[in-house]
């Protein structure tokens, strides 16, 4: 039988609970307060600061399971392993136990408890680094023997250095490998001479698994553990981060000794189930059972395989972007969304499925138990997949004419900026097509025609948007606090299902997007348009107050909410114990602090936005 990856994760943070750890959620995909990178790629990105040093709420042993996108994996989709989202499995140390338990921990967890063969583990440490006085690890190797002997097996190690002399060195009969700073030496800015100073890092220990398949040798002479010919895949790494880089480009030790464990769910499911095909694993493997119904394709035909896989990892990543937040857009991290999604939508017309064919159902069901935001939005993530297929099959067909037309020879930059702003192609598509055709698209001349795109774009934003309001006068204020007011008037009269989809403020009017699929009828427009004025008659107060994330949800305030409880948030309520409460939101503010500065509120028009999206233009008289 083969293991869900559901059982992966919930044995791996139970194993870790009963040693002490507590569980922390997910944080959300999109960092916060980390201008260093767009997405979280990996658990220890959220959790920088409590290695640093600083407390955390929840103890010096933690457990999770942290939500990962790798946006620079996009175009590896396709063989059997690479996906742009993945789930990092961790388990961290703040200062506390080091190398004697995580080793024999995680060696226990991967053979006792999800039972692989240890003759199938491969591992590697690191060969320490004199230019920087870094030491060998030999305490790890010494643990590593131990643990292997326990199960029968003689473990040798051998010293490799480079990937490079692996490949002429080979496997030497060993099982502990160690590699140079490129290979066993961990920092979020890689090998120590490329870390600025004050950034973390350490030597780490990696895990492989051996499939047993034949060493290819387009790959290298020889096989070794970090081989890349799919004989091994690795399944995790311990990071022991005890240094800390220091102004004179040398080491200091870190205040604590901390470590951080991560192993990908999917990888390490795959390895349980010995099977190399990550895409086998039931949560994918459902959206690919669910892609065979609908199309006449087979997933084992190599011909329609890799858009197989390209549909199922793109809608997933998609999906999960979205539930934070993360709409398709040609700006910043919404241009992911879009990509995944666009060019998920052409591989589901190369398996002649077409028009419609976007399932994220699948996905939800076997999701929404650990991430329970995934139930919560389905409707709204559905929307969101539809309007985007709406918005691209617009262009699609003309744009597939327009590429047959240009690229009767190499595709200009200037060809793929059109392909991109008129029909709306992300340019893996159009490098994608390119390729089909054997012909080359000049990368470099379309990339500095999206920067200065995107430059204009950010300008015109920063000046209709500053701090969320295009201005900040009084007037505008008050219609911050009108948009709150409107939103749990709508909620009151239309419905709970109300969410805010945007809003647009001037001195002189307010717009209000929200979440709904039908026109308002009159008399509801009228109910709304009274209770704000009741509202604001009652002169109710505004009140600002800051709370970590969980307890802002238990109070009931709505708001676009990541997945980390321990933020601390803004909460601006309306009204107070006395009066009673009647809208608490997120929201950074800023707004008046009383309703009874607001006037008459008047709505001038509601129409449709998109499906599913309503705008109410109104005005405060
Ligand atoms: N920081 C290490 C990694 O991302 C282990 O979590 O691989």
């Amino acid at each position: 039988m083969s293991l869900k990856l559901q059982e992966v994760r919930e044995k791996y943070i139970s194993f870790f609970k009963k040693r002490g750890h507590s569980l922390i959620p997910s944080a959300s995909l999109l960092p916060e307060n980390d201008p260093t990178t767009l997405f979280t790629g990996s658990g220890m990105q959220p959790l920088i600061p409590y290695l640093l040093g600083e407390t955390h709420p929840k103890g010096r042993r933690l457990v999770n399971s942290q939500k990962s996108f790798r946006a620079e994996d996009i175009d590896e989709v396709g063989d059997n392993r690479h996906t742009t989202f993945f789930e990092m499995l961790g388990n961290w140390s703040l200062g506390d136990y080091f190398k004697d338990e995580q080793l024999p921990w995680v060696f226990e967890f991967l053979t006792d408890e999800i039972k692989i063969d240890p003759k199938r583990l491969y591992v590697t440490v690191f060969a320490g680094d004199e230019k920087n006085s870094l030491p060998k690890d030999t305490e790890s190797v010494d643990l590593w023997k131990d643990l292997f002997k326990k199960k029968g097996i003689e473990a040798e190690d051998v010293f490799i250095g480079t990937e490079e002399e692996g490949s002429k060195k080979g496997m030497q009969g060993g099982r502990i490998f160690y590699y140079s700073t490129a290979k066993n030496w961990w920092s979020r800015s890689g090998v120590p001479e490329s870390m600025p100073s004050g950034e973390p890092g350490g030597p780490d220990s990696e895990i492989f698994y051996d499939f047993g398949t034949e060493h290819d040798s387009k790959y290298g002479e020889h096989c070794h553990p970090n081989c890349d010919c799919g004989r091994f895949m690795e399944i995790g790494n311990s990071v022991f981060m005890e240094y800390v880089k220091n102004e004179n480009s040398g080491f200091d030790v870190l205040y604590q000794k901390n470590v951080d464990f991560g192993g990908g769910l999917e990888r390490i499911t795959a390895a349980a189930n010995h099977d190399s095909d990550v895409f086998k694993i039931d949560a994918l493997r459902v959206v690919i059972d669910k892609l065979e119904q609908s199309s006449d394709k087979k997933y084992e035909d190599p011909q329609y395989q890799k858009s197989f896989r390209i549909v199922a990892d793109h809608m997933r990543a998609a999906l999960f972007l979205i539930a934070d937040g993360v709409s398709p857009s040609n700006t910043e991290q919404g241009y992911f969304s879009r990509r995944l999604i666009r060019r998920a939508i052409r591989h589901l017309d190369i398996l002649g499925i077409g028009d419609g064919g976007i399932c994220i159902e699948p996905i939800i069901s076997s999701y929404s138990s650990h991430y329970d935001n995934l139930s919560r939005k389905s409707e709204e993530i559905r929307v969101i997949f539809k309007e985007e297929e709406e918005k691209f099959r617009k262009t699609l067909s003309s744009g597939l004419k327009e590429f047959d037309k240009i690229s009767s020879a190499n595709i200009s930059g200037e060809h793929a900026f059109v392909l991109f702003s008129t029909y709306g192609f992300p340019i893996d598509m159009t490098l994608e097509l390119a390729d089909e055709k054997g012909i080359v698209v000049d990368i470099d001349g379309f990339n500095t025609a999206f920067k200065e795109h995107q430059e204009k774009s950010r300008i015109g934003a920063e000046k209709k948007f500053k701090g969320g309001l295009a201005d900040t006068s009084e007037m505008s204020i008050k219609y911050h606090t009108a948009t709150h007011l409107l939103g749990a008037a709508l909620r009151e009269v239309v419905g709970d299902s109300v969410m805010q989809k945007g809003s647009n403020i001037t001195s002189e009017r307010m717009r209000f997007d929200f979440s709904h699929n039908s026109k308002l009828t009159d008399e509801e427009k009228t109910e709304v348009e009274k209770i704000v004025n009741d509202k604001i008659r009652e002169g109710l107060p505004v009140v600002c107050s800051e709370m970590p994330l969980d307890v802002a949800r238990e109070k009931g305030a709505i708001g676009v909410f990541g997945d980390k409880y321990s933020d601390v948030v803004k909460v601006y309520s309306i009204g107070d114990e006395k009066t009673g409460i009647f809208s608490m939101e997120l929201c950074g503010g800023p707004h008046v602090t009383n309703t009874n500065t607001l006037g008459n509120f008047k709505i001038l028009k509601e129409e449709a936005v998109s499906q599913g999206v309503r705008r109410i233009k109104a005005v405060l008289e």
